[in-house]
This record gives C-alpha cells, sequence and structure tokens, in this order.
C-alpha cells in the first residue's frame, strides 16, 4: 500500500548513513510499488551540487548498495527521478529560503537529520526560525541522544523549541527489526505465554547482543562511549523493555511507550558487583581496543555484562542479565527466557539437564527455539534428555519473508505518521537516569576493565556473573 505524497529532506545526504541505509532503503520501498508518484527526496548538505550532481551521487550509490538498483536501470533511473538536491547550510543562514520555496504546502513534510548530532539543535532551530517546518511536519534524528541525562534534557529541550514531541521521531534501529517487533506479536497475539510470564515461572532472562565487529574506524565516538551508551542504553534496554513492559491495552505508539516508561523507571540501581566491563585485547596481528580507537590509556568497555532488576509485582526474583560486546566468537543477537525448574521432581536427577527455555533469536539467524525435556527413547531405565522446537522465520515463512531492513520500515513510518517504533523524549532521560549513576560507579572508582581475547565470548569474570548465582550464560556461537 503506497503512503501519503511525501517530500522528504534528507540533511547529511552525502553521508556515510545515508549511502548505506537512507537511500538504499528508500529504493527498495520505492521498487515495491510504496513510494506514490508524488514522493520527493531532497537531498541537502553544504556543498554546492546542483540537482544532477547529487543524481550521479544516488545513482552511484545505489549500484553500489541496491543490488536490485544495479541490475535494472529503468527502476534506478525512475527512482532517481524523485530526487532534488537544495543546498543548505545547517549552521548557517543559507539556503533556508530556497528550501522552503521548494516544499509543497499539500504533502508530508519530513527532514531526517542524518548530521552530527551537535547539529541537531540548530538544524531544528532554523527549520522553525525560516519558517520551513509546519506544524505537521516530522523531524527524524538517531542517538546519540545525549552523553548523559543532563546532554539528554538539552537536546529534548532544543528540540521542542521548534517542534512538538508528536512530530520528533528518534530512530533506534533495533525497533525497526522485524524480529523485535515480533517480540510483541508472541507476547501479544498469542495466549500461550502471558500466564508463563513473570517471576513466578521465569527463574531469569538473558539478553545478548554479540558482535564479531571491531570499533570500525569509528574509534573517536566509540572510545568516549563504551558499550554502555553505544548499546545498553539504547538498544539492549529497548529488547528489556519489550520483554518486560505489561500488556498495552492497544498497539499505539503513546499506549506502547507508557509500558517501557514504567520499566525503565522500575529498574533498580546496579551495584558494581554486577557489573562486568572488558576491552579486547590483540591477538594474531590484529589490534588491540586501545589500538583500534588510538588510545594507549582507554578505559572505556567494549564489552559489558551486568545484573538487572526490575522492581515490579511482575519481574522482581527475576533477574535480567544484559551482556554485550565488540569483537567476540560471534555476531548473535538472541533473549532466552529461561524457565524454573519443575517444583517436585519425581525422575532422578540429570546431570546437565537446564530445563525449560524459550530462545528468541534476533540475528543472524531469526527464529524461536523452546527447549524442552524429553524421555530419551529406548530401554536403559528412564533418563531424560533435552530437545529442542525449532521455528526459523527463514523456513516458516519462505525467502520472500526475509526481514526487510530496519531503515526502510522506520522511514516508512514517519512518513505514515506512526511513532510507535521511535523512542520518546522521556524513555530516553529514563534511561539515562538509569545509566548515569551506574557509569559514575566505575568512572569514580571502578576498576579497569578486564582484557578478553578477540574472538572469546568475554571475560572470565562474566561468565562467573551467572555461575555465583547457579546459572549459565547460553553459548555465543
Ligand atoms: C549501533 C552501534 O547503534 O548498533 C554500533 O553504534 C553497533 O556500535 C550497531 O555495531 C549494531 O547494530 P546491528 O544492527 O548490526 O546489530
Amino acid at each position: 500500500i503506497p503512503v501519503d505524497p511525501f517530500d522528504l529532506v534528507i540533511f547529511g545526504a552525502t553521508g556515510d548513513l545515508a549511502r548505506r541505509k537512507i537511500l538504499p532503503g528508500l529504493f527498495h520501498r520505492f521498487q515495491v510499488g510504496q513510494m506514490p508518484a508524488e514522493a520527493r527526496v531532497i537531498g541537502s548538505a553544504r556543498s554546492e551540487m546542483d540537482r544532477d550532481g547529487f543524481r550521479d551521487f544516488v545513482r552511484n550509490t545505489l549500484i553500489e548498495f541496491a543490488p536490485a538498483a544495479k541490475a535494472d536501470k529503468a527502476l534506478r533511473e525512475a527512482f532517481l527521478a524523485r530526487i532534488d538536491y537544495i543546498p543548505v547550510d545547517a549552521a548557517g543562514a543559507d539556503g533556508w529560503a530556497a528550501l522552503k520555496a521548494a516544499l509543497r504546502p499539500d504533502v508530508v513534510r519530513a527532514f531526517y537529520l542524518s548530521v552530527s548530532p551537535a547539529l541537531f539543535g540548530p538544524i531544528a532551530a532554523r527549520l522553525h526560525d525560516h519558517g520551513v517546518a509546519t506544524p505537521d511536519s516530522r523531524i527524524v534524528v538517531e542517538k546519540p541522544f545525549g552523553h548523559d541525562l543532563q546532554t539528554a534534557q538539552a537536546l529534548n529541550a532544543d528540540l521542542r523549541q521548534a517542534f512538538d514531541e508528536h512530530q520528533i521521531y528518534r530512530i533506534d534501529h533495533y525497533l525497526g527489526k522485524e524480529t523485535v517487533q515480533n517480540l510483541m506479536a508472541l507476547r501479544f497475539a498469542n495466549s500461550l505465554w502471558e500466564p508463563l510470564w513473570n517471576a513466578t515461572h521465569v527463574d531469569h532472562v538473558q539478553i545478548t547482543v554479540a558482535e564479531s565487529i571491531g570499533v570500525e574506524g569509528r574509534g573517536d565516538y566509540y572510545d568516549r562511549s563504551g558499550a554502555m551508551r553505544d548499546m545498553v542504553q539504547n538498544h539492549l534496554m529497548q529488547l528489556l523493555c519489550l520483554i518486560a513492559m505489561e500488556p498495552p491495552s492497544r498497539f499505539r505508539a503513546d499506549s506502547v511507550r507508557n509500558e517501557k516508561l514504567k520499566v525503565i523507571e522500575a529498574l533498580e540501581p546496579v551495584p558494581m558487583s554486577d557489573i562486568v566491563r572488558g576491552q579486547y585485547r590483540g591477538r594474531d596481528g590484529q589490534g588491540s581496543y586501545r589500538d583500534d580507537v588510538g588510545n594507549p590509556d582507554s578505559l572505556t568497555e567494549s564489552f559489558l555484562a551486568m545484573k538487572v532488576n526490575i522492581g515490579n509485582w511482575r519481574w522482581a526474583g527475576t533477574p535480567f542479565y544484559l551482556r554485550t560486546g565488540k569483537r567476540l566468537r560471534a555476531r548473535m543477537s538472541e533473549i532466552a527466557l529461561v524457565f524454573r525448574d519443575p517444583p517436585h521432581m519425581i525422575f532422578p536427577k540429570m546431570e546437565g539437564r537446564r530445563g525449560n527455555a524459550l530462545i528468541i533469536r534476533l540475528q543472524p539467524d531469526e527464529g524461536i527455539t523452546l527447549r524442552n525435556t524429553i524421555k530419551e527413547p529406548g530401554p536403559g531405565g528412564f533418563r531424560l534428555t533435552e530437545v529442542k522446537l525449532d521455528m526459523t522465520f527463514a523456513e516458516a515463512l519462505g525467502p520472500e519473508a526475509a526481514p526487510q531492513d530496519a531503515y526502510e520500515r522506520l522511514i516508512m513510518d514517519v512518513i505514515r505518521g506512526d511513532q510507535t517504533l521511535f523512542m520518546r523524549g522521556d524513555e530516553v532521560e529514563a534511561a539515562w537516569a538509569w545509566a548515569d549513576p551506574i557509569i559514575a560507579g566505575w568512572e569514580e572508582a571502578g576498576p579497569a576493565p578486564e582484557p578478553y581475547d578477540p574472538g572469546s565470548s568475554g571475560p572470565e569474570d562474566a561468565l562467573m556473573l551467572l555461575h555465583r548465582d547457579g546459572r549459565r550464560w547460553r553459548e555465543i556461537a
């Protein structure tokens, strides 16, 4: 179904995100017929490019990052016909009048700020002051949303000077992932799980977002952030919220976001003894974290594991163990709900039996596994063993169901005016209010991060975090 006609202005249109995600994403939506004939994408950057120059740039971008555009010239050129360019000085006064004049009054108007966060405030203000934004216009921004609570509040204040909260689309690209949205379908479109979805039945939850890549040329940014600011405060927090939240009364932006906010507000402070920070070493000619970021004294964590308690009726007594890191053994994101043992065991104990678990694999091998205990077939007494009920989305739904890229979905939601998968300002602030004292804890007194081998599952102490509670992590594989 095509969305309404729109003018989408991309600031920073020649940057990396635009090249890799936004422009190819828009092309794919065009390819499947979701972009109406009247839709226009207007690039904007400081450079004095003209429309043809920008179309050349987009053409090359698509050939590099959108295989379908490379293969189909006619389709590519049809898409390019919707591309325009208007140079604007984001931090100055030039170009704004021309931009205003170019925008059509009767179509959806959206501004995607694919620029350094330092420019979010200045651009928002200019869009407002030069009358480029209307009361219905949408503004799209992506993390980092501040560096701590104070800077996040300042950023929110800047945005709200020019735009209403209902116009602000804060991207957390994890919410755009098909499998992450599936968490909501799993929980709220099935009746099977809800009775079990609480501390009475769930022993603990594990959330793992492991990456095999390192900091990939983003050393400056990453070294100022670390795993807590880069991943936990946002992506892992969103996953935790979707698992932990109460059922919203409707699938509407504020109903969902109200419930997520309640979860964040219920998070308990995390003592240093429940936190393991790690930093990868160099090995076999591969640089260490410190080499990669060019800071020989860095104390920033490239790995973080922590035990998080949620202080509410549903979850008190069921810890959520979070873990994320770079240069780990594999790229693997999953959520595991590990259920409690049966209250009374009539069978002899079985070594290594891990009990029931529901494992939701987010990437790369998207699917759901339910771990069950059964009788081992054959004679030799009544022995128990584990089997998996396994579902992969690719097999169950076929290749057409391959998840679309998160950005495609999110950009179309912006045009539709649906904020369900975007973070509200108060959510962002609440997550910082939780994270700040934790970060302060290690910045003030905490030990240096523990070194770990690249290609491992993180520092030893991360294993201990669960062992000492009589639990163990699932393998990163
Ligand atoms: C980004 C982080 O937000 O998410 C990166 O800044 C990280 O450090 C990336 O690599 C992970 O996203 P994905 O979609 O590859 O899991």
